[in-house]
C-alpha cells in the first residue's frame, strides 16, 4: 500500500496505541474523581497538557483539550466572538478556511456578526493588504488557518499578527495541517487562539486541542460539569488525550530532519510528474511558502475522482480535496478562490505526505499516474 493522504488522515504510530491500550486497560478512572484511580487520570492529563504546552513554547494553563480540531475551530471562534461583542461585531477570514471555520463563520454571522472573507492569490496566498483594508474598530476577530489542507499554503500569520496586535484585536488559527510538521511559536506570531487535531499527527481520531493565551477570554460553547478550567465541559478522553501528547513528542522529535526528507519525497514526485505529464497545472507553491506534506496537481483532460479509483486498483491512496468536502459532490471552495476552472478543480488530484513516505514509493505512484492519465485523456477525447 502506498498511503498519500495523509491530510486526510494518519495512521497512528505503534507507541500511540499502546499508550491509548494502557490508559482504557489500567488508567481508566475519571480524572475528577477523588480517589486514586482518579488522581491517575488526571495525571495523564497533566503530563500530556504539559507535553503539548512544550511543543508550542506556551504554559500548560493556555492548553485546553477538545473533541477535535473541528470543536477546537467552532468554540475558538463562537467563544471568542460572544465574549467580544459588546467591543464590535467584524469578523476577518479567508475564503480558503475548512468548512468547521467557515459554517461557524456562517452561523456567528446570522446572528448579527458581519464576516468578512478575504480572497487569495493563484496559489492561495491570502491578500494581507485587503485584511488591513477591513481593519475598522469594530473589528474583533481575525482566524487565518496556517496551512491550507488542500494546496499546502503557509499564510503569512506574523504578518498578520502584527495587524491585530497593533489593532487590539484577538488572532486565531486553525493550525491543524501545521503543528508537528513546521514551526509554530504562538507568542513570536502574536496568536491568541489556535486549534490543533491529533489523527493528522500519528494520533488518534476525536481528539484536539485549543491554545488560547493567557488573559484572552471565550464563552464556553459546552458547557456542563466545568472541566478544562469551565472552557469545555465533559468528562475528558484520557486515553485520547494521552495518544496524542505521544503523537506530538513522536512527530516534533527531529521535526526539521523528518521534514527535509518529506520535502524531497515532494520535490521528487514534483519534478517526476512535471516531467513525464503533460497538460498540468500545479496548486501548491513549488518549495518555499508550502508544507512539505502536500502537492496539489491539476491533470487538464482527466476526472480527479476517476484517477483517485484508478490509482487505488493499485492501492495507491490519494484524495481529490480535503476528506471532509470530497463526500459532499460541491467542487473545492479553495481552488475555485484560487481562480481556477471547473475543469481544472474537477482534475484536481491532492498526494499528502508523511515521514513514512520513501523515494520508491514516488516511483511507483508516476508510473500508475502516467498510465492512469494517458488512459483517461485517450477515454475522454474519444467520447
Ligand atoms: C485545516 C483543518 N481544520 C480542521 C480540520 C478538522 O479537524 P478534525 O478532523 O480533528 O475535526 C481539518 C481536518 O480535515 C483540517 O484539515
Amino acid at each position: 500500500m502506498i498511503y498519500l493522504d495523509n491530510s486526510a488522515t494518519t495512521k497512528p504510530y505503534p507507541e500511540v496505541t499502546q499508550e491509548i491500550v494502557k490508559c482504557m486497560e489500567d488508567d481508566f478512572g475519571n480524572p475528577s474523581s477523588l480517589h486514586r484511580m482518579g488522581v491517575i487520570a488526571e495525571k495523564r492529563i497533566r503530563s500530556a497538557r504539559r507535553s503539548i504546552a512544550m511543543q508550542l513554547g506556551v504554559t500548560d494553563g493556555e492548553i485546553y483539550f477538545t473533541s477535535g480540531g473541528t470543536e477546537a475551530d467552532n468554540a475558538a471562534l463562537y467563544g471568542a466572538a460572544q465574549a467580544l461583542k459588546r467591543r464590535g461585531n467584524r469578523i476577518i477570514t479567508s475564503k480558503i478556511e475548512h468548512p468547521a471555520v467557515l459554517e461557524t463563520c456562517r452561523k456567528l454571522a446570522s446572528s448579527g456578526f458581519e464576516v468578512i472573507y478575504v480572497g487569495t492569490d493563484s496559489k492561495g496566498r491570502a491578500d494581507i493588504g485587503e485584511i488591513e483594508q477591513h481593519i475598522n474598530d469594530r473589528t474583533i476577530l481575525i482566524s487565518l488557518m496556517h496551512v491550507n489542507n488542500e494546496t499546502g499554503t503557509i499564510q503569512p500569520l506574523e504578518a498578520i499578527g502584527l495587524l491585530a496586535k497593533h489593532g487590539g484585536i484577538c488572532f486565531h488559527s486553525d493550525a491543524v495541517q501545521s503543528f508537528g510538521k513546521l514551526s509554530l511559536a504562538p507568542h513570536k506570531s502574536g496568536l491568541d487562539m489556535l486549534s490543533l487535531s491529533a489523527h493528522k499527527i500519528h494520533g488518534p481520531k476525536g481528539v484536539g486541542a485549543m491554545y488560547i493565551r493567557n488573559g484572552c477570554r471565550i464563552d464556553p460553547l459546552i458547557v456542563g460539569g466545568g472541566q478544562e478550567n469551565g472552557a469545555r465541559s465533559g468528562t475528558e478522553n484520557v486515553p485520547g488525550i494521552a495518544g496524542f501528547a505521544k503523537a506530538a513528542e513522536i512527530i516534533c522529535s527531529g521535526q526539521n530532519a523528518k521534514m527535509k526528507d518529506m520535502a524531497k519525497v515532494r520535490a521528487y514526485l514534483l519534478r517526476g510528474i512535471k516531467d513525464e505529464i503533460g497538460d498540468i497545472r500545479i496548486n501548491s507553491l513549488e518549495a518555499d511558502g508550502c508544507s512539505p506534506a502536500i502537492l496539489n496537481v491539476s491533470f487538464e483532460g482527466t476526472r480527479g475522482e476517476v484517477l483517485l479509483h484508478m490509482l487505488e486498483q493499485s492501492d495507491i491512496f490519494v484524495s481529490t480535496g480535503s476528506a471532509c468536502s470530497s463526500k459532499r459532490k460541491n467542487r473545492s471552495h479553495v481552488l475555485k478562490a484560487m481562480g481556477l476552472s471547473d475543469s481544472q478543480i474537477d482534475s484536481a488530484i491532492r498526494f499528502s505526505f508523511s515521514e513514512f513516505n520513501t523515494i520508491e514509493e514516488m516511483d511507483q505512484t508516476l508510473d500508475r499516474l502516467k498510465t492512469a492519465v494517458k488512459s483517461m485523456r485517450k477515454t475522454l477525447k474519444g467520447l
